[in-house]
């Protein structure tokens, strides 16, 4: 099979153009590389044919689409910084650049699968979210919800075309997600602690830093997202991806402190700070993946701790990389 992946050349994209890769399939990954690195992609070699390009090229993905047999929507504005501070650029790309892909994939007949987010949730106050849960945000006037918001128009829009015109759809929607290659430079806590701690900076926590999030290993997300679409039962539905394993993000900074050895300590910011005035953010983000797990049998394989190991050693040989390339 030929898959498509827009935003190939991202962190999620280029471990799910490897997993593939490696069973045999070709893939053509779409990237404008905004946060995405050509580098990404260089341990693939030649299976992996990155088209330069944007989603918001609407001629541009009906020609890669004519091309491919599946398509795997994970091209986005990420990041809360992103964010807040380019709402419209992020609104833009988000919900064009999905209009752009479902047409395509309609005129095409291609199953397509969206990648969402936890952010759908937004400030609903439940102990663990389950998909039919409600979306409870704050005002459009507040830039932090235009992240949930224009997910939430690419997800209406997926199940319109499901069921309107029976395309075979997928939405899957994803909780924290890390590992190897993920970049601090967005915003993403847990890159950005190891960071900071490797060069012995102070590890910055926002808020009072008992806001609690789960932790799913970007191999595990993969592979959650391959069972769903190799499962025809799946079609026409949204499934929560994630990790259940809680952790406050202050014992996170403490962990990556222990795990690599660094003398820095931990600086409290006030979330005014760190994002401007008015900046709410959820105290718990916990999912309930008993769905996905009925349907496919998955569950997560890696521990915290074992992540937090892998990501400062990713690092470590990312710094050596680029202190040999001087
Ligand atoms: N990482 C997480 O924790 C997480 C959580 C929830 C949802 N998601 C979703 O997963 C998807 C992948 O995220 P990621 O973590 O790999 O981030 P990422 O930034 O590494 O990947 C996004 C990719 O899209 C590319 N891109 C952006 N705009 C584009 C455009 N107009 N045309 C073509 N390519 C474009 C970027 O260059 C990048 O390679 C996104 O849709 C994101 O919303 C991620």
């Amino acid at each position: 099979m030929r898959y498509l992946i827009t935003g190939g050349a991202g962190f999620i994209g280029s471990h799910l153009a490897e997993a593939l890769v490696a069973r045999g399939d070709d893939v053509i990954a779409l990237d404008n590389l905004s946060t995405g690195r050509r580098e990404n992609l260089a341990g693939i070699g030649d299976d992996v044919e990155l088209v330069h390009g944007s989603v918001l090229d609407a001629l541009l993905v009906d020609e890669l689409m004519a091309r491919s047999d599946i398509v795997i929507h994970l091209a986005a504005a990420v990041g809360v910084r992103l964010i807040v501070e380019r709402p419209l650029r992020s609104l833009i790309t988000n919900i064009r650049g999905s209009e752009n892909l479902l047409e395509a994939a309609h005129r095409y007949r291609r199953k397509i699968l969206i990648a969402s987010t936890s952010e759908i949730y937004g400030k609903n106050q439940r102990a663990s979210f389950r998909e039919i849960d409600d979306q409870v945000l704050g005002s459009p006037s507040v830039s932090r919800w235009s992240y949930s918001t224009s997910k939430a128009v690419d997800e209406i829009l997926a199940f319109a075309y499901h069921r309107e015109r029976q395309l075979p759809t997928v939405i899957v929607r994803l909780f924290n997600t890390v590992g190897p290659r993920q970049t601090g430079a967005y915003g993403m806590v847990l890159p950005r602690l190891v960071e900071q701690a490797l060069r012995d900076n102070a590890l910055t926590v926002h808020g009072d830093g008992r806001q609690t999030r789960c932790f799913c290993h970007v191999s595990d997300v993969v592979a959650a997202m391959l069972l769903l679409l190799d499962e025809p039962k799946a079609e026409g539905d949204v499934f929560n991806i994630g990790s259940s394993e809680e952790v406050s993000i202050l014992e996170l900074a403490k962990r990556v402190i222990g795990a690599t050895g660094s003398r820095s300590e931990i600086s409290l910011v006030p979330y005014d700070e760190a994002f401007g005035e008015g900046f709410e953010d959820m105290r718990r983000r916990v999912p309930d993946t008993s769905k996905l797990r009925s349907l496919t049998g998955w569950k997560p394989s890696h521990s915290l701790d074992g992540i937090i190991a892998e990501v400062v050693s990713d690092q470590h040989t990312r710094k050596a990389e680029q202190a040999a390339w001087r």
